[in-house]
């Protein structure tokens, strides 16, 4: 059983995209409700007085998209200044990064993963649900910001979609050669969007890898990072090739983090509703801090019990919240 010590917080639910496999256009829908979010205060008082005393060190900053939250910039800065920090990142779409590259290193920000899963602009919209002038350019404007800004390790995520971008499988991977960038193959996983899933909307990693195995040859690597990547390399590759493969293999046995929504529900399991708790109700309504320790360490102790359970659930419709809901 993995230390639990590994926080997801989701800044904010809304997002400059609309990629199919998170946020579906029903998911507008969901977003009128404009839940009400954690305060920059609440998220830093949650970290310092009730996760760090509980053994929490390392910490991602997701979405939605968590550059459009006023004020990440400081977020950063404050999570990093505690002295228990070990690791703090952030995923983003990149779309607003190219100018707060600089100010995320400034802040104390050193790991930043990027959705990127095309490298053709028509593909690319059509996957981020974009109607208007293409937003692949300024994206991966984006990308090269954080390159050049030294953001080291710097991974680039891409959910595999048979008929959309499967077939850029090769050319994605290519980009681990020349660069120190890190490449990841994630399996589409059916969470709140039943109909784009259909029977089977993913492609084995080992598919994945046998194709790449055939053109360059694969070897084992590693690559800093709390994820359940499996990472591989082309050989002689500057980067990584990442494998997240929670279609075709079961890792939940390896969890080692939870999740906290913008709209301050710890979730213990990412497939699974099971025992959530709304922080954000109990700090407002003064609940002791030892109250709230005890009650997350309870949770964290059922963890296991709840990993394993509803794997499927989000096949069957019975998920409320969307990818982009819970912070990915
Ligand atoms: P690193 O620390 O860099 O390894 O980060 P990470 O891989 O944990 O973070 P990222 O936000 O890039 O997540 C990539 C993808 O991994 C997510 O979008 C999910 O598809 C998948 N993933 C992450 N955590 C879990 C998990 O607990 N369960 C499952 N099933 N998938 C997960
Ligand atoms: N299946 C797998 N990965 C997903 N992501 C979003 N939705 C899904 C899904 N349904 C990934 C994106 C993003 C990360 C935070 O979540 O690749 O990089
Ligand atoms: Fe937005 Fe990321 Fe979801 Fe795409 S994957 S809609 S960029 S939150």
């Amino acid at each position: 059983m993995p230390k639990i010590d590994y926080l997801r917080i989701s800044l904010i639910d809304k997002c400059n995209f609309r990629c199919q496999y998170c946020m579906p256009e029903v998911a507008d829908l969901i977003y009128g409700l404009n839940q009400e979010l954690l305060t920059n205060q609440e998220i830093i008082s949650l970290i310092r007085d009730v996760f760090i005393p509980l053994g929490f060190t390392k910490f991602r900053l997701t979405g939605g998209e968590p550059l459009l939250r006023p004020g990440v910039v400081n977020l950063v800065r404050e999570i990093y200044q505690l002295p228990e920090t070990e690791d703090i990142a952030l995923t983003t779409n990149a779309f607003l990064l190219e100018k707060l590259a600089q100010p995320l290193m400034d802040a104390g920000l050193k790991r930043i993963n990027i959705s990127l899963d095309s490298l053709i602009p028509e593909t690319f919209d059509k996957i981020i649900g974009n109607r208007g002038k293409s937003r692949w350019q300024q994206t991966w404007q984006g990308i090269l910001a954080a390159h050049e800004v030294g953001f080291d390790p710097l991974k680039l995520n891409v959910v595999v979609i048979p008929g959309l971008n499967d077939r850029e499988v090769l050319n994605l991977a290519a980009l681990s050669i020349d660069r120190n960038w890190h490449i990841r193959f994630i399996e589409f996983m059916p969470i709140g969007n039943p109909e784009l899933f259909g029977d089977k909307a993913w492609i084995d990693s080992e598919d994945i890898r046998s194709q790449i195995r055939q053109k360059w040859g694969l070897a084992e690597s590693n690559v800093t990072g709390n994820g359940p990547a499996d990472v591989f390399k082309i050989p002689n590759a500057k980067g990584t090739l990442g494998f997240i493969s929670q279609m075709s293999e079961c890792f939940c046995d390896r969890c080692n983090r939870v999740r906290l929504s913008a709209d301050g529900w710890l979730r213990p399991c990412l497939l699974n509703e099971t025992g959530q708790i709304d922080l954000k109700t109990a700090l407002r309504s003064g609940v002791d801090i030892a109250q709230l320790q005890n009650q997350i360490s309870q949770l964290l102790l059922l963890k296991p019990e709840i990993n394993f359970k509803e794997r499927d659930s989000g096949t069957d419709g019975t998920y409320t919240r969307t990818m982009s809901q819970i912070g990915g």
